[in-house]
């Protein structure tokens, strides 16, 4: 009898041989769709080669999916465990050509993998085919079906559709007759949905695209996708009709049988089988990067875990159970799918901490729903409101109320539970109104507030696709944003870090998947919404962005390998510096920047030396090292615990990420193999130390009482550090080797060398100032006429005192007669020379004017001669106020 594993190698190698790449499974959540929860189907992965969006080295592929219907379009999440079929994980095997094969090569495939290579007897098989589709009839023929077998369907069941929008269309399934002793009919008979004729697979004839508009498009090459359920053709081929009866799904029961001490086919039958299929989702789900939250996809997990914990506790299990079970999934799967054995602690540490923190509430919980119940008549709804109180004092999600339920033959006022959300919602969001945050603030809380959290993928992705949600253009919501406009985007998932933890945010671009010539540049990326909107504020290049889109979204790779290096460098710091000075060093706050590091630590007094060059080695020892970099999720408490660092002013929430990294050795004191770095930390990192390439201190400084500042240079940027380093060190080693008498002739060259340049760069600004493109808007350095005399005034930027004297020189010969007065901005504080012609010395005298500017600017006296002066003030804003007053003295 075929295993579940080997049936997915004989359906792998068999399209193998047809000629068909191998593919991976992809993750279940999916990288190229801004719309879908979960990957729900083998051709999620391939969307834009039947789009022929984008192509590559294959046109025929084969594929072991992992598909989660928990949410969205195909949720199973109610059914599972009370039917035979019903899973919200399972896998699908499929063949796909992307404008290669159609029709008549992929039905032949099709029924020799069927009844040859899984070797099926014909007779037990039945087909249908879309109504219209003659095409598909004629080859089933051909290919040796009997007419009486070939079933027309004129509804969607033969029409098969991936979600709202995308490729679709007709479909042919194949059939597996069961036997009489299940009670159903053939498809399309009003018993077709009893247990005896069960759809084993779908071949699904690629022609259309369907668009948000329900308007739909030919597609231009015919493409095939297929989808067998591995599951259900393990069931028969096992000679049975019931999944949970598989070898694979079978060991999963028995495990959770073995680990509640309790029967797998006794009364909990039906627990075992609920928690064996979720197990099998919410681990598959955390190896995906997915985590436990109150929001989006995290939610659905949340529900999934909780499913399956309450039907552990039903089973009689005191402590968490569900954790036990990850070593039979990863011993069935591992080898399949190894992302699953990569990620076993944190799966595990993570139903751990669920089961943990639900089982305090569950049995409460459970005990107010029976005591509701009893208080209502027999066939009486359970009032929204009770359970809207288990879902928010208790974490009870709906579905699980629902479930609850369902034993005991009951339902919810689902109405009733919809309308106290809503009620708490607007009560939450009157206190926040009251609480005295500006107005500017409040539109992000009606963003999250309608739109819930942004999901950010961006730990492990730099490219993704996601939909607009909502766009925001000077503090208001807005339909769209033309070329040219800058705004802020929300969308319903990114992988834009939004600045935080001392990481910047990121850059890079958005693409309109209708018109990639459509483009707005992501400027920076901030967390809004009390840190769960991501916001990217951008300016559109090209094109028009509007609510609703689906856009193509990337990071500025380059920009961000530079932030994970150097924030991956601050923690090996962080824990170079302890190491180094003593425990008593805590991170005071931190900057992450593409081009830099910067960590502020509390230490009393500046480091020696010797102790900057340890800790310098020891970050370059651990990043040598190439050890990687890993992540896990637990409470704050239970992190604390394990010795990791918390992050000075950061708020935690009730989970935290713990980011660990560098083994320790040669330390002598038993602790080899123990992790270096553990830290409390929500930032994007590198994959393994070696990626941070190389590490230099820049500086050490203090930054306030008792806190030193280090400011530090990872990769591209800490090598040309040091080759700068290096030249300014050839450069003394040339003067110490020309040695003896030659050395003071050298510096004396070095000297007169820099006197030269300094008189360039005076020279260079001098220019800057005479082009006008220095000069500041008070008068834009035109000649007027003041009292007959020609008058230039002018206030410059980038000029020192010391440049006025040649300047005014130089206006003095330009205009031949007249008075100049020139004022520098000097960081704030002003200079100021005014100058007037020999032929008009005797009517206005240059010291008069700069006393009278300088009162103006704040300063006092002022000197020189009367073709020539000079004064200095306090206050270059009144340089307006300046020049008036020397008008005034010309005025007489
Ligand atoms: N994509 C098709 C399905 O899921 C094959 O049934």
């Amino acid at each position: 009898m075929p295993t579940l594993n080997d049936i997915r190698s004989s359906f792998l190698n068999y399209f193998e041989k047809q000629g068909h790449a191998v593919v991976p499974s992809s993750p279940l959540v999916p990288r190229n769709d801004p719309t879908l929860m979960f990957a729900n189907s083998g051709m999620v992965q391939f969307k834009n080669l039947f789009t022929g969006v984008e192509t590559r080295d294959y046109k025929r592929a084969t594929t072991a999916q992992k598909c989660v219907r928990a949410g969205g379009k195909h949720n199973d999440l109610d059914n599972v465990g009370y039917t035979a079929r019903h899973h919200t994980f399972f896998e699908m095997m499929g063949n796909f050509s992307f404008g290669d094969y159609f029709k008549s090569d992929a039905i032949p495939f099709a029924w020799e993998m069927v009844t040859k290579e899984l070797d099926i007897t014909p007779e037990r098989l039945l087909v249908t085919v879309y109504h219209t589709d003659d095409e598909a009839v004629e080859i089933w023929k051909k290919t040796g079906v009997p007419e009486d077998r070939i079933i027309r369907i004129a509804t969607n069941d033969n029409f098969w559709m991936m979600g709202p929008t995308g490729p679709c269309g007709p479909c042919t399934e194949i059939f597996f007759d069961h036997g009489e002793k299940y009670w159903g009919g053939p498809p399309g008979t009003p018993e077709e949905d009893g247990d005896r004729f069960v759809e084993i697979w779908n071949l699904v004839f690629m022609q259309f695209e369907q668009f948000e508009d329900g308007s739909r498009k030919e597609l231009a090459a015919q493409s095939i996708d297929t989808g067998m359920g591995i599951e259900r053709v393990a069931a028969l081929l096992q000679g049975t009709n019931d999944n949970y009866a598989t070898d694979l799904i079978r060991s999963l029961i028995e495990a959770s049988a073995d680990v509640t001490s309790t029967d797998p086919d006794g009364p909990g039958k039906t627990h075992h089988r609920v928690i064996a299929d979720h197990l099998r989702s919410t681990s598959f789900l955390i190896a995906d990067g997915v985590m436990p939250s109150n929001d989006g996809r995290g939610y659905v997990l949340r529900r999934i875990m909780r499913r399956a914990m309450r039907h552990a506790h039903m089973l009689g299990a005191a402590d968490p159970v569900m954790h036990k079970l990850v070593p039979a999934l990863v011993r069935q799967m591992g080898a399949a799918y190894p992302e699953l054995g990569r990620a076993q602690p944190l799966i595990e540490e993570t139903l751990h901490l669920e089961e943990t923190r639900f089982k305090q509430t569950l049995d409460r919980g459970l005990k107010l729903l029976d005591d509701a119940l009893s208080k209502l008549p027999d066939d009486a709804e359970l009032p929204g409101e009770t359970a809207f109180k288990l879902y928010d004092t208790f974490g009870f999600p709906l579905d699980l109320t629902q479930d609850a339920l369902r034993e005991r033959d009951r339902s919810v006022d689902t109405a009733g539970f919809d309308s106290a959300m809503a009620e708490q919602k607007a009560k939450a969001r009157a206190a926040w109104a009251g609480s005295g945050e500006s107005a500017d603030l409040a539109i992000w809380f009606d963003l999250l507030e309608t739109h819930g959290a942004t999901d950010f993928l961006g730990y492990d992705t730099e490219i993704a696709e996601g939909q607009v949600l909502a766009l925001v253009h000077d503090g208001a919501a807005v339909e769209a944003l033309a070329a040219g406009e800058s705004g802020w985007v929300i969308l319903n998932q990114t992988p834009f870090y939004g600045e935080s933890g001392g990481q910047v945010g990121d850059t890079g671009w958005l693409r309109r998947l209708e018109n990639e010539d459509d483009i707005a540049t992501v400027t920076d990326t901030q967390k809004m919404g009390d840190g769960k909107l991501i916001a990217h504020q951008v300016t559109v290049t090209a094109g028009r962005f509007a609510v609703a889109d689906a856009l193509q979204l990337e990071v500025d790779h380059g920009r961000r390998s530079a932030i994970r290096a150097n924030h991956s460098a601050t923690h090996l710091l962080h824990e170079a510096l302890r190491r180094a000075l003593g425990d008593h060093v805590a991170q005071r706050g931190s900057l992450n920047a593409p081009d830099r590091l910067r960590f502020d630590f509390s230490h009393a007094k500046a480091l020696s030396p010797e102790e900057t060059r340890r800790v310098e080695q020891e970050v370059n020892a651990y990043i040598r090292q190439n050890s990687t970099v890993s992540t896990r999720i637990m409470t704050p408490d239970d992190a604390r615990a394990i010795g990791a660092q918390a992050l000075f002013g950061e708020k935690y929430g009730d989970e935290v990420r713990v980011v660990s990294m560098g083994q320790q050795k040669g330390s002598g004191k038993g602790s080899d193999g123990q992790t270096y770095s553990l830290e409390l930390c929500g930032g994007t990192h590198v994959r393994q130390t070696g990626d941070i390439g190389l590490f230099t201190l820049l500086s050490e400084t203090a930054s306030s009482a008792g806190v030193r500042r280090i400011e530090a240079l990872t990769g591209d940027a800490a090598l040309a550090n040091l080759r700068a380093r290096d030249a300014s060190l050839s450069e003394i080693e040339g003067l110490v080797k020309t040695g003896g008498s030659e050395t003071p002739a050298r510096i004396k060259a070095l000297l007169d060398e820099r006197k030269a340049l300094a008189g360039e760069v005076a020279q260079l600004r001098r220019q800057l100032a005479m082009s006008g493109s220095a000069t500041d808007a008070v008068s834009g350095g035109e000649t007027r006429q003041i009292n007959g005399m020609p008058f230039v005034a002018q206030v410059l930027q980038g000029v020192t005192g010391k440049d006025l004297p040649p300047l005014i020189d130089e206006h003095k010969a330009r205009i031949g007669s007249g008075v100049v007065l020139l004022i520098a901005d000097a960081g704030g504080k002003a200079a100021v020379a005014a100058g007037v012609t020999d032929d008009l010395t005797g009517t206005v005298s240059a010291v008069d004017l700069v006393r009278a500017a300088v009162a103006e600017l704040g300063g006092k006296g002022g000197g020189g001669r009367a073709d020539m002066a000079q004064g200095g003030g306090k206050d270059v804003s009144n340089a307006a106020a300046a020049i008036k007053a020397a008008e005034a003295v010309m005025e007489g």
